[in-house]
């Protein structure tokens, strides 16, 4: 056709990029690469390569390197060999290397985004525009931390040595995402790319030989998920950064509990785009192209279930169908492409399988008249309707380009909807009124929130999920912190492993109490769940004695039936979760007041167990305690992006929901307010279990809270033995997440029973934390745990 007939006719006429650089750069190479480790290329231990694949047209590209288990020791130690001279730079020196890295993604550009294509299957303009744009703003957006790490920073150092475990779907953003952070805060790194597409990785290791990188700071190791596997078990990495399916992620959460090693999880996601009826439905179909059909709907974020307002499902359903008859597919080196190829043949066996699945649940499928290309991999844009909210296809990610469609009556309905899922990491609202969209943000458990515009990413906002989307985030001054630790807790003594309390049952109270000046028990100690007192489901209790061996009292012992009791009543305290800040602020304030009007008796019994001089201690800095979470209820304030697009994002610390305490047993009481409070300070609601030494405790704090107007609910109380109740709190679904002071054997099995649902769990790693020090025991470092950003994008300026 000739281009005067394609006037006539405006039909796209074929427009490829030429990937002659890129064929060039594989040719120069002998279409095999080897290892990237402490600098240089290395043949891999074992010899044994595997193919990567363009999946466009199913062709070869280059072999690979299967790095092995001794592949990743050595990459691991040349990482560790690296790491004091690159932590010891200067902030300043490693800015420099990596204002050099975003050059050269600049500089090699083309290349980096012809490649991406052809071992990926994305269209060009997708990776030509976005991909590696962000990939460069990502680098220099982590120089300027580097440079400012210690004026913003003071006293953090980084976790050490770093494994990185990346997907396919933005190759090397995701390196970015990973390597950036990393670097700027002083780790070394083993990074090991998706077996699908490695290409750029590799090309990203000769542009850290470009800048001069000092040997081993990042080293590549090429692999498949045993490669990953021998990376997450290997002993010397202190660090695991992980993205990919929720599947592995438990896996990896499984195989580091036992280990001190951080980790940071950013999984799968079945993201809401949910639609108002007074939305601009014109913007909203554009949006919606991006939302799902972008990178063939093999984004983590994909806004894979379309919630509509039934009075609009109708018109925007037919306005849906007419775009995606206009979208464009076929081979992603054309730049009028809008669709390209799946990344693998596997991956396109499970959307036709999760699709069909869909259709056999009662969902009708519509897809345009596409054809599609006779090489390749290839699924076309797929709309399902009638889909029920239970159905596979509503509830599981497909990663394909396939969009499930739901309706809706009501905003109310629309955020059950919405949140009727086990992820949480990213949704749209569009609606024209302001009011609607950000109460629906709001209500929404996600880490993003896009408001009238769809997948907007920048280095300065944080991003990652809620709940099964994983924890930790990737950006952003809290994407950071996922890679240093406080001096101090770094290098915080082990606690001595606790010797394990043998159960003695006690069948109601006894009167063995002993002739001393041991004050007597004057109360019965109850449980306290909901705002009341209760006795424990067990009709048992637990001795409680004096480091003398004096029996104090009697202190109930919870079970399984008591945690869920506490669960139901934590998730009911709605009232303390939508208290505003200075509402909360001044019930802890009361709670102060409280605890030095009664100090006195306090001490008097809870000297019986620490003595009376940490009996005094303890409530004087309790009370300190306590104003200081009242003071920063109101100040743990958020931020407010400029990325450079027309948006501002708007980031919310939010509360993470009900949370299960394990408190520290040497300080009943400054050690179970240090937990408490920075949790219930930002909204959080509780269930601890106190002090397996003196549970007695209970009784004054229950009575603090009942005279300090804490709604009930918000704090609960389980006595009993710490070990048991661990385990029922941890495996309980509706517990968000877990906080668990105790030794190696303890924060191992918290970090172990938590898979079910991937609560997060924080623990001090068995090291001893000094309660009566305000500089470690308090602060921002725990309320950055209490709460996780989400990060509402709003349209906003010129
Ligand atoms: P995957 O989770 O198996 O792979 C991600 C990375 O983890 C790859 O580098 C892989 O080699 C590595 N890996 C695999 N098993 C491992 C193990 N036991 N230990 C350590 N590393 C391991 O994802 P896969 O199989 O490529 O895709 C399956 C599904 O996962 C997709 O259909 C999609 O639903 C989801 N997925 C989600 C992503 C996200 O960004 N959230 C990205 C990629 C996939």
């Amino acid at each position: 056709m000739s281009i005067a007939e394609k006037f006539a006719t405006m039909e796209y006429g074929p427009a490829p990029e030429d990937p002659k650089e890129a064929v060039a750069w594989l040719e120069r190479h002998g279409r095999r690469f080897e290892l990237f480790i402490g600098g240089t290329w290395r043949a891999p231990v074992a010899g044994g390569y595997f193919d990567t694949v363009d999946p466009s047209n199913g062709e070869k590209l280059a072999a690979i390197a299967q790095g092995n288990a001794a592949d990743v020791d050595a990459a691991v130690r040349a990482a560790r060999a690296a790491s004091p001279k690159w932590r010891a730079l200067t902030p300043h020196i490693r800015a420099r290397y990596l204002y050099a890295l975003a050059r050269l993604v600049q500089k090699h550009s083309r290349l980096l985004a012809v490649l991406e294509t052809m071992d990926n299957g994305k269209p060009i303009r997708e990776s030509r525009d976005i991909d590696i744009p962000l990939v460069a703003r990502h680098f220099y957006y982590h120089a300027g931390w580097a440079q400012l790490l210690e004026q913003e920073f003071p006293e953090y150092e980084p976790c050490g040595v770093v494994g990185q475990i990346i997907p396919w779907n933005f190759p090397l953003l995701m390196l970015a995402w990973k390597i950036a952070p990393a670097l700027a805060t002083g780790n070394t790194v083993v990074l090991k790319p998706a077996e699908f597409t490695p290409l750029t990785a590799l090309v990203f290791a000769e542009l850290c030989q470009e800048a001069e990188l000092p040997a081993g700071v990042v080293n590549i190791v090429t692999g498949d998920g045993s490669t990953g596997e021998a990376l997450v078990r290997h002993a010397d990495v202190d660090k695991i950064a992980f993205t990919g399916s929720t599947e592995v992620g438990r896996a990896i959460r499984s195989a580091t509990a036992a280990s001190h090693k951080r980790l940071s999880l950013e999984l799968g996601g079945k993201s809401p785009f949910i639609v108002f009826e007074d939305a601009d439905l014109d913007s909203t179909v554009e949006g919606l192209v991006d939302g799902i059909w972008f990178n063939q709907g093999q984004v983590c974020c994909a806004g894979s279930r379309l919630l509509m307002q039934e009075s609009i499902a109708e018109t925007l359903m037919s306005k849906i169908r007419d775009r995606m008859s206009s979208l464009r597919m076929g081979p992603p080196l054309d730049k009028a492409i809008d669709i390209g190829a799946i990344v693998a043949r596997v991956q396109l066996d499970r959307i036709e399988r999760m699709v069909a699945q869909g259709v056999a649940d009662g969902a009708s499928c519509w897809q345009p008249q596409h054809v599609l290309p006779e090489r390749g991999f290839y699924y076309p844009p797929t709309l399902l309707s009638n889909v029920h909210p239970t159905s596979i296809v509503a509830q599981q990610e497909i990663f394909g380009p396939v969009l499930a469609a739901m309706t809706f009556r009501t905003p109310k309905e629309a955020v059950e909807l919405a949140n009727n899922t086990v992820y949480g990491l990213a949704s749209c609202v569009w609606s024209e009124s302001i009011n609607v969209a950000l109460h629906v943000a709001a209500q929404i458990k996600a880490g993003v929130v896009w408001v009238n515009c769809t997948n907007m990413f920048d280095a300065a906002c944080g991003f990652g999920g809620y709940r099964e989307s994983g924890y930790g985030r990737e950006g952003g001054r809290e994407g950071l912190l996922e890679y240093m630790e406080p001096a101090w807790f770094k290098h915080a003594p082990a606690l001595p492993a606790a010797i394990a309390s043998t159960p003695t049952q006690v069948p109601g109270p006894t009167d063995d109490r002993p002739e001393t000046s041991t004050p007597a028990i004057d109360r019965t100690v109850k449980l306290y769940i909901g705002g009341k007192q209760t006795r424990p489901d067990s009709g048992y209790s637990m001795e409680v004695r004096s480091p003398e061996g004096h029996l104090l009292g009697e202190a109930p012992l919870g079970n399984r039936k008591d945690i869920r009791n506490a669960v139901e009543a934590a998730r009911k305290a709605e009232s303390w979760v939508k208290a505003t800040a200075h509402n909360r602020a001044q019930v802890l304030y009361y709670c102060a007041e409280n605890l030095a009007q009664r100090g006195s008796e306090i001490i008097h019994r809870l000297a019986a167990a620490v003595g009376e001089k940490q009996a005094a201690t303890e409530v004087e800095l309790g009370i300190e305690r306590i104003f200081s979470y009242a003071a920063w209820a109101d100040k743990f304030d958020g931020a407010v992006h400029n990325p450079p697009f027309r948006n501002i994002a708007i980031a919310m610390n939010e509360a993470i929901g009900t949370v299960g305490v394990i408190c520290p047993t040497d300080t009943p009481l400054l050690g179970f307010l240090s937990l408490v409070l920075p949790l219930i300070s930002v909204g959080n609601t509780v269930i601890a279990v106190p002090s397996e030494k003196y549970p007695l405790i209970a009784a004054d704090l229950y009575q603090l809270f009942d005279t300090s107007d804490l709604p009930g609910g918000a704090v609960n109380i389980v006595t009993g033995y710490a070990s048991q109740l661990l385990k029922t709190l941890a495996e309980h679904d509706d517990i968000d997440a877990i906080w668990c002071y105790g030794d190696d054997a303890t924060v191992a099995a918290a970090k172990a029973m938590s898979i079910g649902n991937l609560k997060q769990v924080w623990t001090n790693e068995g090291r001893i934390i000094d309660w009566f020090d305000p500089k470690v025991a308090e602060g921002r470092w725990y309320l950055e745990h209490a709460t996780q950003v989400k990060n509402i994008w709003v349209p906003y300026g010129e």
